[in-house]
C-alpha cells in the first residue's frame, strides 16, 4: 500500500493509468529506474528522523532544567520529486540519483521554530557539537540578514543513517527561526508567488520595513525574558 502511494507521488495519476497497460517487462524496467530514486528519498526521510530526535532530546532536557521549551515547533519535509527535477534543471545539472545527492543540499529540510533568538544559538550550538554529525555550512542570516530582510540561521549538516548493509551520511538543511522570523518569512513567501505585482519595488520596501520592526520586537522580547530570569522585573 505504502509503495503504491510513493509511485503515485512520483508519476501522478495519469502515468499510473498508463502504467497499468504496460507489459510486465516494461513495468519492471521502469521500476528499476525509479527504485534508486525512491530509495534515496527514503534515506532522506530517515536522516530527518535522526535530526528530529536529536532536537527533541535537546528540547526535553532544556525544558526540564528551565521549565520552558526552547522549541515551539518543528516542520520537516523531503523535497517533492517535481521540485527536485525543477531545481536540477534550473541549475543545469544532469538528472541522476548521484547528482541529486551531490548537488542539492536541501532535499531534506527541517525548520525549527524557536521562542527566543538566544534559543536558536543554544540549540544550534548543542546540535553541531554532537560528534556524529558533520557541519558543512553555516549561513547566519540573523547576524547578517538578507537585503530583503530575511532572517534565519541555516545549517547544512551531514548525519549518518544506519542501513542494513551500510552507514551512510545524508545532507540535511536545518533552518532555525523565531516565531517572529517565521511569521515574516511565511508571508514573504506567499506574496512572492503572486504574479503581476503592480509595484514590486514598493512592496519590497514595505516588507523590508516589516522585517526590521519584527526583528526589533524579537530583540525586545529577549531582553524582557532576560530581565525576568535575572529577577530585574
Ligand atoms: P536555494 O537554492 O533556494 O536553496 O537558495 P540558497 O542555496 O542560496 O540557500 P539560502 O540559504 O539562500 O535559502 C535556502 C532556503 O531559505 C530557501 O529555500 C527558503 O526556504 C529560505 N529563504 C531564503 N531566502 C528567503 C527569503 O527571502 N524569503 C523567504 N520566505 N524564505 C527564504
Ligand atoms: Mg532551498
Amino acid at each position: 500500500m505504502k509503495e503504491k502511494t510513493e509511485v503515485i507521488d512520483i508519476f501522478g495519476e495519469q502515468e499510473i493509468e498508463m502504467f497499468q497497460h504496460m507489459s510486465k517487462e516494461r513495468k519492471a524496467r521502469m521500476l528499476g529506474k525509479v527504485q534508486p530514486f525512491m530509495t534515496l528519498l527514503m534515506q532522506y526521510r530517515c536522516a530527518i528522523r535522526e535530526i528530529e530526535t536529536k532536537l527533541n532530546v535537546l528540547n526535553e532536557e532544556f525544558s526540564l532544567a528551565h521549565e520552558r521549551n526552547p522549541i515551539e515547533s518543528i516542520k520537516s519535509r523531503v523535497k517533492e520529486p517535481a521540485s527536485i527535477i525543477e531545481k536540477m534543471e534550473r541549475k543545469g545539472y544532469e538528472l541522476s540519483v548521484e547528482n541529486i545527492e551531490d548537488k542539492l543540499h536541501d532535499v531534506a529540510g527541517i525548520r525549527v521554530i524557536c521562542s527566543f533568538v538566544e534559543d536558536i544559538y543554544y540549540l544550534a550550538d548543542m546540535l553541531t557539537a554532537q560528534d556524529d554529525l558533520v557541519v558543512l555550512q553555516v549561513k547566519d542570516y540573523i547576524k547578517n540578514p538578507k537585503p530583503n530582510g530575511y532572517r534565519s540561521l541555516h545549517l547544512i549538516i551531514q548525519i549518518p543513517i544506519f542501513l542494513s548493509n551500510q552507514k551512510k551520511y545524508m545532507q540535511v538543511e536545518v533552518q532555525f527561526r523565531t516565531i517572529a522570523m517565521d511569521f515574516w518569512a511565511s508571508l514573504d513567501h506567499k506574496m512572492k508567488y503572486k504574479k503581476d505585482l503592480k509595484n514590486p519595488e514598493k512592496i519590497a520596501v514595505e516588507l523590508k520595513k516589516c522585517a526590521d520592526i519584527i526583528s526589533a520586537v524579537d530583540i525586545r522580547m529577549q531582553e524582557i525574558r532576560n530581565m525576568i530570569e535575572e529577577g530585574v522585573i
